[in-house]
């Protein structure tokens, strides 16, 4: 089967690049430009000197390119792992990122459905914003961004809906890797270099690690795979449709911190609990985002790492 990942130089591309280095499929590895010196080191350091760190140019929101990619490579699943994922400054780039996160995951989902394929696409807890709710959230949520990063997002995932090929949409949230800017990456340098820092305790979530998230993907890869060779046709993925996924558990933005500090022995700088409101932003992000896992567990008979686990071998992958 070939395999077309987007976005792969991001934080969850370079991750199906590592899990999918000893697959029988053949995957292409795309993005709008190369990977970066720093990206290459660390999927050699994590993969070893032979992963697949070329990149194929293909900006998805050229829908010829993609249909023509998809004619020359005989495609049959997309992973898109591409998005415009800068909260914000989406709030000023409204057209941008409805081209990205709306019109992009269309034209992929129109090339699919022209060759029956699949299409996996990856959203967020965004799309819920503002509305309070303190249980975790199932896929039927009822909720409406509170900004356009969100609001963006969702017209991706509407639009998926509309055109109706195959498709997986799966929301995820907190996601962080060895790759590009994330939280821990970002944390790991402060509790470094500042004595002290304050981090919010009243938003809480629960961290993704994007490995986890992408060895979840693979398991619906092979689910779909095999539903072909059950010889269903025409085929309708009868899997297709929204799921959640994170790690396991709960934690606010200082919980995740803290152990940050504790995986890293960087207990040097004095990290301390504070409000919101103290770090003013554009959009005002979600209270409580804990996404309810149940579907996803029951539909793919996936187990998912508790998030400190994933945490420590995040960051020995990183500093080790
Ligand atoms: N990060 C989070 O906390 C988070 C949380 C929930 C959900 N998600 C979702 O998870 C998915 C993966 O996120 P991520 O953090 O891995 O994203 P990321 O690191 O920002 O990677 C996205 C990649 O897409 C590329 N790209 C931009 N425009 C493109 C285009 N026109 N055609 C093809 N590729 C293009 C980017 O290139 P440039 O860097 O050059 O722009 C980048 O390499 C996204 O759908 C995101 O919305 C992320």
């Amino acid at each position: 089967m070939n395999i077309l990942v987007t976005g792969a130089n991001g934080q969850l591309g370079n991750e199906m690049r590592i899990v999918s280095k000893n697959s029988e499929d053949k995957y292409i590895f795309t993005d709008v430009v190369d990977a970066s010196e720093e990206s290459i080191a660390m999927l050699k350091k994590l993969a070893g000197e032979d992963i697949c760190a070329d990149t194929t140019h293909l900006d998805i929101t050229n829908l010829d390119a993609i249909r023509d990619m998809v004619k020359r490579n005989d495609i049959k699943i997309i992973v898109n792992c591409a998005a415009y994922t800068n909260v914000d400054a989406a709030e000023s780039n409204q057209e941008l990122a409805e081209l990205l996160n709306a019109k992009a995951p269309e034209n992929l989902a129109i090339a699919m459905k022209e060759v029956n394929g699949l299409l996996i696409h990856i959203s967020t807890d965004y799309v819920f914003g503002g509305d309070p709710y303190n249980t975790p959230c199932k896929e039927d949520q009822k909720g409406a961004p509170t900004g356009v990063y969100g609001l963006t997002k969702l017209h991706g995932e509407q639009n998926i809906q509309r055109v109706g090929c195959n498709h997986v949409i799966i929301r995820t949230a907190w996601l962080y890797s060895e790759f590009g800017k994330n939280f821990v990456k970002t944390m790991l340098n402060l509790t470094a270099t500042k004595p002290q820092l304050k981090v919010v305790f009243d938003q809480v979530g629960t961290p993704t690690y994007a490995y986890d998230l992408v060895q979840t993907i693979m398991v619906i890869l092979e689910d779909y795979k095999n539903s072909l060779t059950a010889n269903l046709s025409p085929l309708t993925y009868a899997k297709s449709g929204i799921y959640h996924f994170s790690n396991e558990g709960v934690c606010s933005w200082y919980d995740f911190t803290k152990m940050i500090q504790e995986y890293s022995g960087q207990t040097a700088c004095d990290v301390q609990p504070c409000h919101s409101d103290e770090f003013p932003s554009p959009v005002k992000r979600p209270a409580y985002s804990v996404l309810d896992k149940t579907n996803i567990k029951e539909t793919f008979g996936v187990t998912v790492p508790y998030w400190t686990d994933s945490l420590r071998q995040c960051i020995t992958n990183l500093i080790g």
